[in-house]
């Protein structure tokens, strides 16, 4: 195993991925940990991740100077790397020209650390700061036109230390150079794999299940199918499903969702048709937060009731991911004085997250795995493609995408809107080129001509977007021809609707939802 001790740097959830890819597992942990507990984690390597301060800020974070001397091999990165020379001696200035963006790197020592990275390759840079003098016992492995010392070493202590980013896509050899530290100089065996995870998974769930009944709420999501898939491999019926039909899913997933985990897999599914108690919740609200506080808290009334029916439960199982943990660990640092922060939250709130205070013990099997690995165990466990792939969708589902008050006859609308917009990216065999393209439907009317007759109806906002992770987006730029085939069926198909609009907004400063 790899930890990553972590500055503050927005990187540091990245570093793990690219150490994962790799097959070797990674944990991000406070930059606080001290000396002795690392010695009882007993990693074969440290990384120390950037951040956003300058070593000699008042206040920055600095690590338990006893790291260097664990006899655990070391690679600082950034400002883990400025942090290791000043605190071994050396100096760390302000450069005279920061660097950032990409630098040609020039190699000095083409062993260890870079082997096989190539002379002249690119690397992500970005710092004001720069080591201008070296520890005791360090010597330079390379440079670039800026940056004297790009990468360190220290061989007699396994001590490295690079300036620039290897964990950016940016950077050529980013992942050779990862693949070297973690491989040759500290050992590791790529162990890291989907199917030891599965395994090692049921194992855990059975052992800590016993016979015991376990609750998972199921939204058809990847993480929630791909935890029922696992519970259900490794505690068969002693799983019970419950999916809630709030009424705002999308054209046919309800029934989709039941013929796959019911009818296909046997896997125990409580369907719950709440469709008019939220319905009646929304009557009459309007307001964005209103809304997604109405029917957070509607579902758990509905989870409480039926769970109440269906017990008892020992536990509930829960999709929690490993950013949620990382999110909730103390790990943020404030870029001004460095001192710990309270994390910002990034996912949204989730509907199917249920509040902790639930008198079940809570299964967790899922809180290692990043997103991408989760869609790895699902494929690997029979999940199929359809789930594995699908677009993400809000908790609130279509209520959010209905401007104003939800009614039946406006979700009805939207659905139908909404079916056409996939319907025609599978179609254009487009469906993966896009984070998300969905329908949102406006509360005002235009005026239109239908067969020379005048139509008074709502317009449908198409949102097509690219993302990497939906922090930030970008509007997509389909082909006109599918705007058009689009526009055509939404307005001659769906009735309500006389007019169609693009959105044309990024994120920031728009969202990706409209509410
Ligand atoms: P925004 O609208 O903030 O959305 O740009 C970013 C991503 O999050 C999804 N989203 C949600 N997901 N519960 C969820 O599980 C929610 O309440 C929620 N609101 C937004 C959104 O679809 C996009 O992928």
């Amino acid at each position: 195993m790899i930890v990553i001790l972590d500055f503050g740097s927005q990187y540091s959830e990245l570093i793990a991925r690219r150490i994962r890819e790799t097959e070797v597992y990674s944990e991000v942990i406070s930059y606080r940990t001290s000396a002795e507990q690392l010695r009882q984690i007993n990693p074969h390597g440290i990384i120390l991740s950037g951040g956003p301060n300058s070593v000699y800020d008042e206040g920055a974070p600095l690590c338990d100077p006893e790291i260097w001397n664990l006899g655990i091999p070391v690679l600082g990165v950034c400002y883990g790397m400025q942090l290791m020379v000043k605190q071994l001696g050396g100096t760390v200035e302000r450069a005279t020209r920061g660097e950032y963006g990409k630098a040609s790197l020039f190699i000095d020592d083409p062993t260890d650390l870079l082997t096989n990275v190539e002379e002249g390759s690119t690397m992500w840079m970005s710092h004001g700061d720069s080591c201008t003098q070296l520890p005791d016992g360090f010597k330079i492995l390379a440079h670039t036109d800026n940056t004297p010392c790009a990468a360190i070493a220290q061989h007699q202590q396994k001590l490295f230390g690079v300036q620039f980013h290897p964990e950016v896509i940016h950077s050529q050899y980013g992942t050779a150079l990862i693949r070297n530290f973690v491989y040759h100089i500290c050992g590791c065996e790529p162990t890291w794999t989907t199917e030891a995870f599965v395994e090692e998974s049921i194992r855990e769930i059975r052992a800590k299940v016993g016979d015991k009944r376990v609750l998972l709420a199921l939204s058809g999501g990847v993480d929630s199918s791909t935890l029922a898939f696992l519970l259900h491999e490794a505690i068969g019926d002693q799983l019970t499903c419950m999916f809630i039909d709030q009424g705002f899913m999308r054209k046919g997933e309800p029934e989709r969702l039941m013929e796959i985990f019911d009818q296909q897999f046997h896997i125990n599914v409580e369907y719950v048709n709440a469709r008019d108690r939220f319905l009646a919740k929304l009557e009459g609200v309007t307001d964005p937060e209103e809304k997604r506080r109405i029917i957070g808290h509607e579902f758990i009334q509905v989870f409480e009731e039926e769970s109440n029916r269906l017990g008892p439960f020992d536990y509930l199982a829960q999709g929690t991911l490993y950013p949620d943990v990382i999110e909730s660990a103390d790990t943020n640092v404030d870029p001004k004085t460095g001192e710990r922060v309270a994390v910002k939250i990034k996912s949204h709130h989730n509907v199917g997250g249920l509040p902790k205070n639930l008198r079940f013990k809570l299964v967790e099997p899922l809180r290692k795995l990043f997103k991408d690995e989760v869609r790895k165990v699902g494929r690997s466990i029979g999940l199929p493609e359809e789930i594995v792939s699908r677009h993400p969708f809000p908790g609130p589902g279509l209520a959010i995408r209905i401007l104003g008050e939800v009614t039946a006859e406006k979700l009805n609308i939207l659905r139908d809107a909404d079916f056409i917009v996939r319907d025609e990216i599978k179609k254009w065999g487009m469906y993966h080129d896009f984070w998300q393209a969905f329908a949102v439907l406006l509360p005002v009317r235009s005026v239109g001509v239908m067969g020379d007759k005048r139509t008074y109806a709502f317009p449908v906002v198409l949102r097509l977007i690219t993302s990497e992770d939906g922090m930030t987006a970008d509007w997509a730029r389909p082909p006109y021809d599918l705007l058009e085939q689009m526009s055509t069926r939404i307005v001659n198909e769906v009735k309500g609707v006389n007019r169609v609009v693009y959105d044309i907004t990024s994120k920031p400063p728009g969202t990706i939802e409209w509410e």
